[in-house]
C-alpha cells in the first residue's frame, strides 16, 4: 500500500507499517489507491492516525508543564499503537479497569507508572492490581477503603476529592469524588485501618472551558493536604486529573492557558518534594486522528413549501462507529469534503463560495438516531464522494458495531520522523 513516494513506509512498528507523511498526504495517497477498486471492497471508511502528533503534544507538555508527569488516560483512546508509542516516550498511564491495566502492562510499562484511577473498583480488579504490583489507586468512600484493606492493604492510596466541574462538557462530579465535608472522616477511617494514603487527586471534567477550575482545585487539594497532616498523613503526591484541551480546539481555553494557570498554582502551593502527576486524555490524542468516510447513498427531497431541493447523505461511518462519544460530547462537527467526482478537494473545496443546499448527513445503520448533522448547508455531493472529520482521536473508541458496521481500520503515520530528519 502507498508505494513509491515520500510518505513511503519507513519501518514496521508492532507489525504495522508506519508512513511518514502528514495526515493529508496519507489520505490523498490512500484515496488514489482505493478509487479504482472501490467496489472490490476498498470502499470502507478509514482512519489516519499520526503518532508524530502525539510526539509533538508530548514535547509541548514537557515544555509547558515540566513539573507535572503525564499519566495518559487510556480510556480516551486505547489504540494499541498510541499506548505503545506513548509508553516509549516515558508517559505513565491512568487506567480504570483490569483490561486497561493489562493492556498497559503488556505494552511493557512498569507497574509504578500506572495509577488505577477509579474510585469504585471491582474487587477482582483490585486483586489483579495487587498481583501485578499496581499499587497506586484512588478512593472516595469508606466502603472502598474497607475493600482495599481486605484485598490490598499495602496499596498507595490517593484520595479523589470533588471539585467544581460545572465548566466542563463531560461532568464527572455527580459520580465520583469525595465532597470536602467528608474528607476528614475518610482520612480518619484510613488511619484506623492503617492504610497508606499518600496523596490527593481531582478531575475538573473533560472538555473544561475555564482555567480557574484547575487553580481552584489545586487550592482545595492544598487544604486536603493540610487536613491530612493534622491526622498524621504526610502526603507526597498530587494528581491533577485530566481535562486539558487538545490541539486545534475550535473555541474555549487552550492548553497554553491551562498550563500557565495550573503550573503556577502547583508551584505556589506545593513544595518541590511533592510529586505532581496528571491524567491527560484528549490533550494527547484528539488532533492525531482523522476519520474518512464515503458517501454510500443519497436521497433528494423537495419539500412542499420550497422550490429548492434538499439532500440526505448516507456515510459508511456514523454514530455507532467513530462518532458515538463525539456526538454525546455535543462538540461541533466540521465535516470536510475531501474528494468530489474523483478529484481531491481537501484544500480548496470547503472554503469555496458556491451553491449550497440544505442537507443532512447520516450514518449507515438502521438506527434513525444515527444522524451526524441536520440542516447544514453543503455543496451538492454525490454517491462515491469522500468526507473527513479531523480531530477525532479522543473518545472515538466506543463503537458498538451495531448492524454489523465495523469500526474503521486505522492507517498509521509518524510525521515527526520526517520533520526531525
Ligand atoms: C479520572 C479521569 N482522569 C482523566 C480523564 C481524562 O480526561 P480528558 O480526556 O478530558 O483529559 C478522565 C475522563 O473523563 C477521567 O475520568
Amino acid at each position: 500500500m502507498l508505494p513509491g513516494n515520500d510518505i513511503n513506509s519507513v519501518n514496521d512498528y508492532e507489525h504495522h507499517t508506519i508512513y511518514t507523511g502528514s495526515i493529508r498526504e496519507v489520505i490523498h495517497q490512500r484515496l488514489e489507491e482505493v478509487i479504482p477498486k472501490l467496489e472490490l471492497g476498498y470502499d470502507e471508511a478509514f482512519v489516519v492516525g499520526d503518532l508524530g502528533d502525539l510526539h509533538r503534544q508530548h514535547m509541548k507538555w514537557k515544555t509547558l508543564l515540566p513539573r507535572i508527569e503525564p499519566f495518559y488516560a487510556i480510556k480516551c483512546n486505547p489504540d494499541p499503537m498510541v499506548v505503545k508509542y506513548l509508553a516509549s516516550l516515558g508517559v505513565g498511564y491512568d487506567c480504570a479497569s483490569r483490561s486497561e491495566i493489562q493492556q498497559v502492562l503488556d505494552a511493557g510499562v512498569d507497574p509504578s507508572r500506572i495509577i488505577y484511577a477509579h474510585p469504585c473498583k471491582q474487587p477482582s480488579f483490585v486483586r489483579y492490581a495487587a498481583d501485578n504490583n499496581v499499587s497506586l489507586m484512588t478512593f472516595d468512600s469508606t466502603e472502598e477503603l474497607h475493600k482495599i484493606k481486605r484485598i490490598y492493604p499495602n496499596a498507595q492510596l490517593v484520595l479523589r476529592m470533588l471539585t467544581d466541574d460545572s465548566k466542563s462538557q463531560i461532568r464527572v462530579g455527580l459520580k465520583f469524588g469525595a465532597p470536602l465535608d467528608t474528607i476528614k472522616t475518610l482520612l480518619i477511617t484510613a488511619k484506623e485501618l492503617e492504610l497508606n494514603v499518600i496523596g490527593v487527586s481531582f478531575h475538573v471534567g473533560s472538555g473544561c472551558s475555564d482555567v480557574r477550575a484547575f487553580a481552584d482545585a489545586v487550592d482545595l487539594a492544598r487544604n486536603v493536604f493540610d487536613q491530612a497532616a493534622s491526622i498524621g498523613f504526610q502526603m507526597k503526591l498530587l494528581d491533577c486529573g485530566g481535562g486539558m484541551p487538545g490541539r486545534n480546539i475550535q473555541h474555549g481555553i487552550t492548553f497554553e492557558d491551562v498550563a500557565a494557570t495550573l503550573g503556577e498554582a502547583v508551584d505556589r502551593l506545593f513544595p518541590p518534594n511533592v510529586r505532581v502527576i496528571a491524567e491527560p486524555g484528549r490533550f494527547y490524542v484528539s488532533s492525531a486522528f482523522t476519520v474518512c468516510s464515503h458517501i454510500i447513498g443519497r436521497r433528494v427531497l423537495l419539500p412542499d413549501d420550497s422550490e429548492r431541493k434538499q439532500y440526505m447523505y448516507y456515510l459508511n461511518d456514523g454514530m455507532h462507529g467513530s462518532f458515538m462519544l463525539r456526538l454525546l460530547d455535543r462538540d461541533d462537527l466540521n465535516l470536510r469534503v475531501i474528494m468530489r467526482n474523483g478529484t481531491h478537494v481537501y484544500d480548496n473545496e470547503n472554503e469555496k463560495d458556491e451553491n449550497r443546499f440544505i442537507s443532512s448527513v447520516w450514518g449507515p445503520t438502521c438506527d434513525p438516531k444515527d444522524c451526524l448533522l441536520k440542516d447544514v448547508r453543503l455543496p451538492l455531493l454525490g454517491v462515491g464522494d469522500w468526507i473527513c472529520q479531523e480531530n477525532m482521536g479522543a473518545y472515538a473508541c466506543a463503537a458498538t458495531g451495531f448492524n454489523g458496521f465495523e469500526k474503521p481500520k486505522t492507517i498509521y503515520t509518524n510525521s515527526f520522523i520526517r520533520s526531525s530528519l
